[in-house]
């Protein structure tokens, strides 16, 4: 099947750079996706029956991240707390994996400046269509590049942060993911390459170097990082790297 793109109903054929650049890459790598034009944006397609087709929401997520914090001091989040946010200081950060951009809006919504890279075709379209349709002024702050963090890193913009989520099986997981992470796992497989990234993060010499990991898991250098440690999920720190 490759790659199947629905507008209206419709099946039509590639039309952007990006479409055709996933197109290129499902018939290369055998990957059967379809993503359906919805309300101004791609959303994904599941191919098991009774599952709904999921996208990223910008605006609504940044809405309710600030209704969140004018209840809970930010300050408190783990997230915000790992990559240095004290007071009104927010750093500039480079976010290496943005995936369905959860850990970027929520970097966005605490009010920080954010680069972020994706290099799945897939995932970087419903990226860049989920920016069409963004019209929060915190969503001006981003600034997305599809493309691979390790190419990226050799020319990245000056940042404070740089911020890693690879992939990774959860070895605490007791329950199946929920159904959206279930899909986006199959059609996005693994990173094999983490520990190539990890030490071409660390070489950049930012202030802070932020990995996130399942609780239980090993950290992926030999260094010791400072640990923020949640219910599933652990912040591992490198500070004063030059
Ligand atoms: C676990 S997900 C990230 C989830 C994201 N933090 C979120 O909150 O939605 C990992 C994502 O990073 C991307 N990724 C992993 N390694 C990458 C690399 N070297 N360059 C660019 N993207 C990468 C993967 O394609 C995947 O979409």
């Amino acid at each position: 099947m490759g790659l199947k793109l629905v507008k209206e109903g419709a099946v039509i054929s590639p039309q952007s750079p990006s479409e055709s650049k996933l197109q290129d890459f499902c018939e290369k790598t055998g990957l059967n996706c379809t993503l359906e034009w919805i309300n101004g944006q791609y959303w994904i397609h599941s191919d098991r029956p009774n599952e709904n087709p999921f996208t990223i929401h910008i605006d609504s997520e940044i809405e309710r991240h600030l209704e969140y914090f004018k209840k809970s001091s930010l300050q408190k989040e783990l997230l915000a707390k790992s990559i240095g946010i004290k007071g009104p200081y927010r750093p500039r950060v480079l976010d290496l994996s943005a995936g369905l951009l959860g850990d970027t809006i929520l970097f966005l919504s605490f009010g920080c400046e954010v680069h972020a890279v994706e290099r799945h075709p897939m995932v970087s379209l419903l990226i860049e269509s989920a920016l069409q349709n963004a019209r929060h002024p915190l969503a001006a702050r981003l600034h997305f590049t599809p493309a691979d963090a390790l190419e990226f890193l050799t020319h990245a913009p000056d940042v404070d942060v740089i911020y890693y989520d690879p992939m990774y099986e959860d070895p605490n997981r007791r329950t199946s993911p929920q159904k959206e992470m279930r899909l986006f796992r199959t059609l996005v497989g693994s990173d094999p390459d983490t520990d190539l990234v990890f030490a071409a993060a660390k070489k950049k010499g930012v202030r802070r170097f932020v990995v996130k990991r399942p609780r239980l898991s090993q950290s992926i250098g030999d260094e010791k990082p400072l640990v923020y440690e949640g219910k599933s999920t652990r912040y591992d720190v490198y500070l004063g790297l030059t």
